[in-house]
Parts: structure tokens; C-alpha cells; sequence
């Protein structure tokens, strides 16, 4: 017998559009996640476009970004945009409070972020400022960005070089109200919520969605905001962090980690499943026309720093494990296509789980990176049901969880795509394939796998992991592939 595991998919059946929003990206004013990472000035040497960093724009536009969050995080509840526009050498200098206590220059504003987004050909999700900022501060933020009139407003951003509004996406209402962004129960939030959104006005045709700060952990801010949210709100945010150990004061290394870890990495990835259950749950409850969208705008592994590195940076290496939890999130969204119409990995540059590192004027791609540009057919595919048969258990004492997870979509250009995670770091799997009503004939793609469970680049070996082509045959209509030990694999299914 040649599968230990079989997977089913039926194409009769298609499930709801995988929205390529689930593929978004967060950039913080944070540690070098902006400032170095991305944006080195017009007058640096380090080659680039406006400011912004040619080699890793490039690197990006590759990826197919969708969407970018910025400029927070817990900055976004400090920030004040009217100290990000203007000529750059008269911008004030501030303190980022809660990363590192460096001096933030300011020289990304507004007009820098667009210039950024447009260059990706990517969404905006701009996340405002409800903890530290007024209802006035904020709505005049929307009139600047959004206004085509001839208000004051709107002929300074002329006056800063953008004659058309902005296109703003998404804009969000605060963030971690219950924490750093003012230490708000879900109660006295949605009504501040609800004082805010109201002034939050702009023409029809540039109007963003607007996403409201929820919670993490449990429930509770989703079922309290989709209570009583009272604006045109497009979705409820939740925030959601990979720890091995679970515990914030030691959270286990990016590498050098035993299998017990890569397995806690993995259980505790796999817990996402339920916060989006019970998340679902509250808001097919209080919303069941479905009209609030469940949006993961954080997520991601956060391990203990890299040796050496400011601590308030949040500085990690990316090993394969990070991509095959990314890989595992991945799977797990696209189940979740109805409600979850849009996440927000932490973060885009060297911060937490990144796609890209950067050394001066260096810069390698993570494993992650990989991850995100195998399952770019992903994006805004329809999802097929998948069903899988005798998976066995990978075990690590007590602890276990299944070997094989798996999704299938069909992509815009009409090509069934089905994607694998092997979550074993000793054994390969024989995994059969059936595809309802078609004889499949072979299938073909990338594998991204390594000898070790923390393989990684580094600005020594950049390519020391990266993805490899794949190739499997039918027999029977039925595919048969081997997917080696720890490894994400992205095929399209031939028939
Ligand atoms: O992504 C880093 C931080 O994590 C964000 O600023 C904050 O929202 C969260 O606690």
C-alpha cells in the first residue's frame, strides 16, 4: 500500500474566495522594521527608489504583497500624523515609547507609506490613532488622505505633492485598546469606538473600510463590539502570537531549539484554529448577515531576541519551523475564507516572524518569505474542501498533533492548487490524492524542506534554504506524493 495518508478533494463543491488580503503584511515603526530595513533616505547609498530600498522593494513587488498595515502596533496610539508630512529636515523628533525609547525622525509620514504601498501595487491599512489622539485629529487625518476638495486640508496635501486622495483601504480605529493602546475593557472601547467612527467621513469612492481594535485570547472583545458597534464597520481585529514555551518572559529561541520545541511552536501555532472558532462562533451570533469580517491584523512567532540586539526591537532569526507555521496559518485561514477576510503577518523586516533581513546594505529572504511566495496562487482562489483519511499523529511525549495538514483552491488561472505541510521533523509521508470526477494525471510545484528543523539563512549562506522544485506522477487518477520530513509543499494538480 502506497499512502499512509490520503487527501480528497471535492471541485463540486467550492467554498468561499480565499481574499488575498489573508496575505498582508504589517510594517511598524519598529526597531529596523522601517527605518534601515526598508526606508534609508533619497540620499544614501544603499541604492534606492525615493528612500525606500531598492533590492528589498524588489524582493516584495516578488511576493505579491496584497495589503500593508502601518504605521502600528502600539506605536499607531503615539502616533501623530501631522508630524509625518512637510518637508522631512522639519519634521519633529520623538521618542518611540515603546520600542526601544529611540528617536523616531519622522521621515516616514503619510506621503512616504503611499509612495511605499503604490510601488507594491498593494492595499492600505492605516491604522489610527484612538489612545493618545482626538476624534478631530483623526477625522482630519481621513479629510487629508481622502479629500478631493479644496479645503485646507486637502490643498496641503496638494502642497506636500499629492494632488489625488490617497487610496486608503483600510483604516483602524486603535490598537490593543486593551493594553498598550489605553488599557480599555471591550465596554468602554466600543463606545469610544462609535464616537470616533462617526466623524470618520470621506467621499464615497475613497471611503475605507473601517476595522475596529478586538481582542486576543479569548472572545470577549469580539462578542462585545459586534454587540455594539454601531458605524458601517467593515471587521473586528484579533491579535494572535506563536510562543514556544507560552510563557512572554522566556519564550525559547529563534534556533538551536530541541524537537520538544518545534513541537510546542507547532501545538500552540495550531491553537489559532480555536480562537477562530469561538471568535466565528460570537460573531455568527450577534452578525449572521456575515457583515463583519473576522481580521487577524497580527500574528506570528515571537521568540526571545537575538543575542546582542536591543531588546525593544523585537529582532528574531526565521528558521523552517517559521515557515511552516506560517504555511500551517495558511491552511488553516483558508478554511476559514468566509469570515477570515484578512490577516496581517508580524512583521514585513526584521521584526518578530519577517519575510526579509537586512545588514547594513545586505538583505536575505527568510524561510517565511518563501512560504508567502509559494502559496501566492492562493490569493483570491476559491477554496475546495479537502478531506483527509488515516493521518497519523506526530508525537513528542505527550504531546501530538497531526503529521499532515492540507488545503486545495482553485486559482484565477483556473488551476487547481493544493497546498501540504509534513509536520514530522523525522519521518516522510506517502500521501495519496483524489480529485472528485477527474483523472489526475501528475502534479507539480515547490517544496520548501531542510536537513535541520532550524535551518535558516544567514547573510553568509543566503540560499542556505530555499525552495526546490517538485514533481510527482498518478497512477489510476490517483497522485501519489512523498513529502519529505518537515516540509511545505505547493503543487498544481494535473489532470
Ligand atoms: O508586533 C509587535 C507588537 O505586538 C505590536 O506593536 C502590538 O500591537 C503587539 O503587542
Amino acid at each position: 500500500v502506497f499512502a499512509a495518508v490520503t487527501i480528497d478533494i471535492d471541485p463540486a463543491r467550492p467554498g468561499a474566495v480565499i481574499n488575498k488580503n489573508i496575505y498582508g503584511q504589517f510594517a511598524e515603526h519598529l526597531g529596523t522594521g522601517i527605518y534601515e530595513g526598508m526606508w534609508v533616505g533619497p540620499g544614501s547609498r544603499i541604492p534606492n527608489i525615493r528612500g525606500w530600498r531598492r533590492d528589498v522593494v524588489g524582493a516584495l513587488k516578488e511576493l505579491r504583497v496584497p495589503l500593508v498595515r502601518w504605521p502600528g502596533g502600539c506605536f499607531a496610539d503615539e502616533y501623530h500624523w501631522k508630524d509625518g508630512i512637510g518637508p522631512r529636515d522639519k519634521r519633529p523628533v520623538k521618542v518611540n515609547t515603546n520600542w526601544g525609547g529611540v528617536e523616531e525622525s519622522n521621515a516616514v509620514g503619510t506621503h512616504e507609506f503611499f509612495d511605499l504601498a503604490e510601488m507594491l501595487g498593494a492595499d492600505t491599512y492605516v491604522s489610527g490613532n484612538l489612545g493618545t489622539g482626538s476624534p478631530q485629529e483623526m477625522s482630519e487625518w481621513i479629510e487629508y488622505m481622502t479629500s478631493d476638495s479644496k479645503s485646507t486640508l486637502a490643498e496641503l496635501r496638494r502642497k506636500n505633492g499629492r494632488a489625488k486622495p490617497f487610496k486608503v483601504d483600510f483604516f483602524g480605529v486603535g490598537n490593543e485598546s486593551w493594553g498598550c493602546g489605553g488599557n480599555m475593557t471591550p465596554e468602554y472601547y466600543v463606545n469610544l469606538y462609535n464616537n470616533y467612527e462617526t466623524f470618520l467621513k470621506a467621499p464615497a469612492q475613497y471611503r475605507p473600510k473601517i476595522v475596529a481594535g478586538g481582542g486576543h485570547t479569548n472572545n470577549r472583545w469580539t462578542d462585545v463590539l459586534s454587540k455594539g458597534l454601531k458605524g458601517r464597520t467593515a471587521g473586528i481585529s484579533y491579535h494572535y502570537y506563536t510562543i514556544p514555551t507560552g510563557n512572554w518572559d522566556v519564550k525559547g529561541s529563534a534556533t538551536g531549539f530541541p524537537e520538544a520545541q518545534w513541537m510546542s511552536t507547532l501545538v500552540n501555532a495550531l491553537k489559532i484554529d480555536t480562537s477562530i472558532r469561538e471568535n466565528v462562533a460570537a460573531l455568527e451570533k450577534n452578525d449572521p448577515e456575515k457583515k463583519i469580517g473576522f481580521l487577524i491584523d497580527e500574528w506570528g512567532t515571537w521568540y526571545d531576541v537575538e543575542k546582542g540586539t536591543n531588546a525593544g526591537f523585537l529582532f528574531q532569526q526565521n528558521t523552517l519551523r517559521d515557515a511552516v507555521v506560517a504555511a500551517l496559518h495558511f491552511n488553516i485561514f483558508h478554511a476559514h475564507a468566509d469570515r477570515v477576510t484578512m490577516t496581517n503577518i508580524a512583521q514585513m523586516v526584521n521584526v518578530l516572524q519577517a519575510m526579509i533581513l537586512t545588514d547594513k546594505d545586505q538583505m536575505l529572504l527568510t524561510p517565511t518569505y518563501h512560504a508567502y511566495k509559494m502559496y501566492v496562487p492562493f490569493q483570491d482562489a476559491t477554496s475546495l474542501p479537502v478531506t483527509l483519511r488515516d493521518n497519523v499523529e506526530y508525537r513528542v511525549g505527550a504531546a501530538s498533533i497531526p503529521m499532515i495538514s492540507a488545503s486545495a483552491a482553485r486559482a484565477r488561472d483556473g488551476k487547481l492548487y493544493l497546498a501540504i505541510v509534513n509536520t514530522n521533523p523525522n519521518e516522510a509521508s506517502d500521501v495519496a490524492v483524489n480529485v472528485a470526477g477527474q483523472n489526475v494525471s501528475g502534479a507539480s510545484g515547490q517544496v520548501l524542506t531542510a536537513a535541520a528543523m532550524d535551518a535558516h539563512n544567514t547573510f553568509q549562506q543566503k540560499d542556505a534554504i530555499k525552495p526546490a522544485p517538485f514533481k510527482a506522477k498518478a497512477a489510476n487518477g490517483t497522485l501519489r506524493l512523498k513529502i519529505p520530513a518537515k516540509a511545505v509543499l505547493v503543487v498544481a494538480v494535473e489532470s
